[in-house]
């Protein structure tokens, strides 16, 4: 569904003395539909930069991107629109995904409206459904972000994101900044969104034994590079 080919990232810095850094070096990924995937590997490795690569909120410096079959590595943001809301990002810092002086209710409200989903009418009882969905009870919706704990803030991230219908999230250690008894409540939500919607993970972390329990498939990544790929035929996604 989602094919990396040869992906290369170079950054580059200065005007004068141009530094270029190559973060991403020659990765090559390929996410199947109901799959998670897991992308594993030290801090700096180059995990989130391909993340971003493959939502395509950056632009491989060289390599392809397709999506269903179509070349999307250098798609302009026109194009791009139907593909943003397909293959979407659960970033670390949940936080930063809200407004923080917007109310629950409204953040929920606005990726229907952005992406014209439901009519005005339908407005509320979608939001009633999202809530639902993500075990979440309608006290939440008259707070702002920082009235609510972690797990309750990336449950309303995960309900935007939902919404949307995507075909792949990328998951960018979306557990690590919550507690570890929050953290599995987290996943278990996401394993039964997957059982429900048929959605691809690309699960981003440094948990190796974490990513082995929930993904098909691992990449280890070092210093831009794919340097070994595991299967693990006994989990079922
Ligand atoms: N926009 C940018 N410009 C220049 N360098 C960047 C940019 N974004 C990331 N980098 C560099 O690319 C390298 C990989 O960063 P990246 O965030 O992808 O690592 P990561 O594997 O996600 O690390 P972590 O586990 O800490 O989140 C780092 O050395 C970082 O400094
Ligand atoms: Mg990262």
């Amino acid at each position: 569904m989602l094919e990396a080919r040869r992906l290369v990232k170079v950054f580059v810095r200065g005007h004068f003395l141009r530094q270029r850094r190559r973060v991403i070096d020659d990765v090559s990924l390929r996410i199947g539909p109901s799959e998670t995937i897991g992308l594993v590997g030290c801090s700096g490795a180059g995990k989130s930069t391909l993340g971003k690569l493959l939502a395509r909120l950056l632009e491989p410096t060289s390599g392809q991107l397709l999506f269903r079959g179509t070349d999307i590595t250098h798609a302009k943001e026109r194009e791009l629109k139907s593909i943003r809301r397909k293959v979407q990002i659960v970033f670390q810092h949940p936080q930063s995904a809200l407004h923080p002086r917007m109310k629950i209710a409204d953040l929920l409200k606005e990726p229907l409206k952005l992406h014209r989903l439901v009519g005005k009418q339908q407005q509320q009882a979608a939001v009633m459904e999202m809530l639902a969905r993500v075990g979440l009870h309608r006290d939440v919706l008259h707070r702002y972000p920082a009235e609510l704990s972690g797990g309750e803030i990336q449950r309303v991230v995960i309900a935007r994101v939902m919404a949307l219908k995507p075909c792949i999230v990328i998951l960018d250690e979306p557990t690590s900044m919550l507690d570890i008894s929050i953290q599995a409540a987290i996943f278990h939500l996401l394993m039964q969104l997957q059982h429900e919607t048929g959605v691809s993970y690309v699960l981003i972390s440094h948990d190796l034994r974490l990513v082995e329990r929930l993904c098909c498939r691992v990449a280890i990544m070092e210093r831009g590079r794919i340097v070994e790929k595991r299967e693990f035929s006994t989990n079922t996604s």
